[in-house]
């Protein structure tokens, strides 16, 4: 399975502090917002991903992340000249994905919790259909948001309701088939010019091929899109990091733990940061993974 990172977007909600640097370099408290999803798709088990980002930023992600041969894996970069819709991800990625199954997340989107990696790489392996996972929200006018029957099963799927059906919003990550790319080119832009990820969705919720995974209540799911969000995202990542005394979303320490390095590598890495407390994690991590 191929995995997207979406990071194209002007991230102009959080201008001026984004204006220097793409929001999804921002640190969240310790390391910068796109380590937290990029840990998402190592821990599903998935190694080539494609990062795509605006023309403004690419050399700088090109400069965080470089190939992914230090942790084991390949990043390649695209570019989304103007973002046209989150959709759109599967048209700019054709070449790369080629003939597999791929995951889609936004660059934004930061989720922790406990058997999260169990169930990313349960979902890692379905080549059939779609999976999204859906998350209780107080405001669900803000997201996709998905309707079951009573048995738990998806009817309906619409982006920002004025109406909303219930109160799941349909999370930024996305599994699909190797359908994707076919069924992308044949949506329209909506109202707003968008080619927008629900109505990719609801062609496969059209087909009955649109399996949703519940996030239950032991899930956080964090949004980065205000100033606010972006310090509550960060206040969360540290107590949390503070109270267990484990990082979340280290990816040097999620590729040893996954086996796409080595602890010797680890130990390797963690020199480069051996001035602070990234660093001494690190050493230490390794002696229990
Ligand atoms: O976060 C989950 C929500 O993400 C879903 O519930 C919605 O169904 C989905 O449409 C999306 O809603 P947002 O309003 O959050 O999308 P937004 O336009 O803010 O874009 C999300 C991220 O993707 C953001 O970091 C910018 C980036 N992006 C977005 C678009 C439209 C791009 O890189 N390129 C794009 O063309």
């Amino acid at each position: 399975m191929k995995g997207i990172i979406l990071a194209a977007g002007a991230g102009s909600r959080l201008y001026p502090a984004s204006l220097p640097i793409s929001k999804i370099l921002l640190p969240v408290y310790d390391k910068p917002m796109i380590y937290y999803p990029i840990t998402t798709l190592l821990l599903a088990g998935i190694k080539d991903i494609l990062i795509i980002t605006s023309p403004n930023d690419l050399e700088n992600f090109k400069r965080v992340l470089g190939d992914g041969s230090e942790i084991g894996v390949k990043f390649s970069y695209a570019v989304q000249e103007v973002p046209r819709g989150i959709a759109e991800s599967f048209l700019i990625a054709e070449d790369f994905i080629q003939n597999e199954p791929v995951a889609l997340i936004l660059g934004d989107n930061i989720f922790h919790g406990f058997g999260f990696s169990s169930m990313l790489q349960e979902v890692g392996k379905r080549t059939f259909g779609a999976t999204v996972f859906g998350y209780l929200v107080q405001d669900p006018q803000r997201f996709g948001v998905v309707e079951f029957d009573k048995n738990n099963k998806a009817v309906s799927i619409e982006e920002k309701p004025q109406n909303p059906k219930s109160n799941y919003a349909v999370t930024g990550l996305y599994f699909y088939d190797n359908n994707v790319v076919e069924y992308a080119k044949t949506l329209k832009p909506s109202a707003r010019g968008e080619l927008e990820i629900t109505d990719l969705n609801k062609i496969y919720l059209e087909k009955n091929k649109l399996n949703v995974e519940i996030l239950g209540r032991g899930f956080a799911w964090l949004d980065t899109g205000t100033f606010e969000s972006l310090l509550q995202a960060a206040n969360f990542v540290q107590s949390m990091e503070i109270n267990t005394g484990m990082k979340i979303a280290s990816i040097e320490e999620v590729a040893c733990r996954m086996g796409y390095i080595s602890k010797e590598k680890l130990i390797e890495l963690s020199k480069k940061y051996k001035q602070n407390g990234y660093g001494t994690y690190l050493e230490k991590v390794v002696q229990i993974i």
